[in-house]
């Protein structure tokens, strides 16, 4: 089991204009494939603000896997993707590829999105997309495979925190 934290990127959630579904429908899946889900964060649509979360849940928190939801369209205040590149060392873009090719068969907006992925230090980054359909379908598309990912990513280490 490793762990994991979810952020939900979005101004108006933050303000308490809308109830935010996306956080809530990432941690669910998480779970339902064996995630622990550590912690769930909401922060507005400011890069420094994503970057602190960010650094925070890998750093302090050691979360194995971080997923952000929203943010990463073309909107000016959708910077997600910056904050993320912002903080990780190294790149994993065959996680977004692959996101982008399955969503493509869904809806030609899919390539709208300009989701990142990367480690930072033991962590890995996923950027979803903000609406709860769009974080169920992108998330689908890469779970079966990120396991295996997260096992080479930390040396085959299961939930150290859960005693497992
Ligand atoms: N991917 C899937 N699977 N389903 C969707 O409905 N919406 C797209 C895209 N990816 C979508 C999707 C749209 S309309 C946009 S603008 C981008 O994700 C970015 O979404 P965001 O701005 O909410 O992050």
């Amino acid at each position: 089991m490793f762990t994991a934290a979810v952020v939900t990127v979005s101004d108006r959630c933050f303000r308490g204009e809308r109830p935010d579904g996306a956080g809530p429908a990432a941690a669910e899946m998480l779970e339902k494939a064996g995630y622990r889900v550590v912690e769930t964060v909401l922060v507005p649509d400011e890069e420094e603000r994503i970057r602190a979360a960010l650094v925070r849940l890998a750093d302090e928190r050691d979360a194995a896997l971080i997923v952000t939801s929203g943010g990463t369209g073309f909107s000016p205040r959708d910077v997600t993707p910056e904050a993320t590149l912002a903080v990780c060392r190294r790149l994993t873009p065959g996680i977004p590829e692959a996101m982008r090719a399955a969503s493509l068969a869904i809806t030609p907006r899919a390539m709208l999105s300009r989701a990142a992925a990367g480690i930072r230090g033991r962590s890995l980054i996923v950027n979803l997309p903000g609406s709860p359909k769009a974080v169920r379908e992108n998330l689908a598309a890469v779970l079966p495979a990120l396991e295996h990912g997260l096992e080479m990513l930390r040396g085959g280490e299961a939930d150290c925190a859960a005693g497992t």
